[in-house]
């Protein structure tokens, strides 16, 4: 069996961090996006391909990648000669496979049980299973109506505020059948929300769902991103380097550097290579990547750096997101959410 990464997309919504990093592969503490949902693939032992369906700045997912050494799974990547949208893209990437497919929308964080829902998709002999999770407000999503047999009776992306009836939604976790995928246009911008799902509603063909209430995020705006770490720091999700680590101390990588006098608050992270100089204060919610350098005096609390940022003596930096190569000078204070991109310089004492 083989699965499809939809890795396409822009990320304008985490622009100016998406500028130079495509979303799939921002990083969430020390790894790449992606590593994530290939964990949770390589889970199911059937899947023995994972292709990664790619537009945007391709190259920069493949260095991260490769051909997958160490990920447990093969991979491929299919770059398509203009984005196809959703259901193009799904089209394109699945050229000569007629076998089931699992399709993830490649920046949605989750710990659904694949196999369950693999599972379900064969014992309902269904075109289409797809995962549901319950959220607050729909508006920004597919919102999928279903029947008491859990079947999906209507698909509905981006409601507006008065065609919302329910509070499940499209989680982007999809198990397809490809014999009808020929209902997809071939060469143009498709939908598989807007287009494919309706369709399978309106001939009566068997779609079935899968609510999960398990953790679930989609990782695409600031908000989002910030709150991914925070889950991660307070146990609400368990992944990657938190399988192991100790939440309740600070996580700091053997190979980061943290001189006598700098003081760690639970929970933060410093990632090899960082260097945390004397009388920093670091926490709490740091994330620190690697390389980064923290001057004498510094104090970070809900922060994300990226890697090979400088923060200058005596900075205040509490809320924002800092991309890499950044340079914020010497008692810079940022407080509040901000975004800063890629190399951005702060002169000493710029405030907001
Ligand atoms: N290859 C390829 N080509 N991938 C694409 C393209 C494309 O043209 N367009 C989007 N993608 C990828 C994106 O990279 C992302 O991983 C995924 O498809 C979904 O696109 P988004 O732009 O993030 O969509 P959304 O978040 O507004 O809505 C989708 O996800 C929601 C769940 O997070 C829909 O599937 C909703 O129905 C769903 O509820
Ligand atoms: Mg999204």
């Amino acid at each position: 069996m083989k699965a499809i990464l939809l890795a396409g997309g822009k990320g304008t919504r985490l622009r100016p961090l998406t500028l130079h990093t495509p979303k799939p592969v921002v990083p969430i503490f020390d790894r790449a996006f992606l590593h994530y949902q290939i964990d949770l693939l390589t889970q199911v032992p059937e899947i023995d391909e994972v292709i990664l369906s790619l537009n945007y700045q391709p190259r920069r997912i493949e260095e991260v990648f490769g051909e997958g050494e160490g990920t447990g799974v093969r991979l491929r990547y299919v770059v398509e000669p203009a984005p196809l949208g959703t259901g193009g893209a799904i089209r394109y990437a699945a050229q000569g496979i007629t076998d089931t497919l699992v399709v993830f929308n490649g920046d949605v964080m989750t710990s659904v049980d694949v196999n369950a829902v693999v599972e379900r998709h064969r014992a309902a002999r269904a075109r289409a299973t797809i995962v549901l999770t319950p959220v607050e407000n729909p508006a920004a999503y597919g919102l999928v109506e279903t029947d008491a047999e859990g079947h999906v009776r209507r698909f509905l992306e981006k409601p507006k505020p008065d065609e919302i009836t329910c509070n499940t939604i499209n989680a982007g976790i999809y198990v397809l059948e490809p014999e009808t995928f020929d209902r997809i246009p071939k060469d143009v911008a498709y939908s598989i929300e807007r287009g494919y799902f309706p369709s399978l509603t309106e001939r009566g063909e068997t779609f079935v769902a899968y609510v999960d209430h398990g953790y679930w995020i989609d990782i695409g705006t600031p908000e989002k991103y910030v709150q991914v770490h925070r889950d991660m720091f307070d146990g609400r999700f368990t992944a990657g380097l938190f399988a192991t680590a100790d939440r309740s101390a600070p996580i700091v990588s053997p190979d980061a550097r943290v001189d006598d006098g700098a003081t760690l608050t639970a929970p933060c992270f410093v990632d090899g290579g960082a260097h945390i100089k004397s009388g920093a204060v670091i926490g709490p919610y740091a994330v620190l990547g690697r390389g980064v350098v923290v001057e004498e005096g510094a104090e970070l609390r809900n922060v994300i750096v990226w890697p090979n940022t400088r923060i200058g003596p005596n900075a205040v930096l509490d809320g924002p997101i800092l991309g890499r190569n950044c340079h914020i000078g010497r008692n810079v204070t940022l407080r509040g959410p901000s975004v800063i991109g890629d190399k951005t310089a702060l002169t000493d004492y710029t405030h907001t």
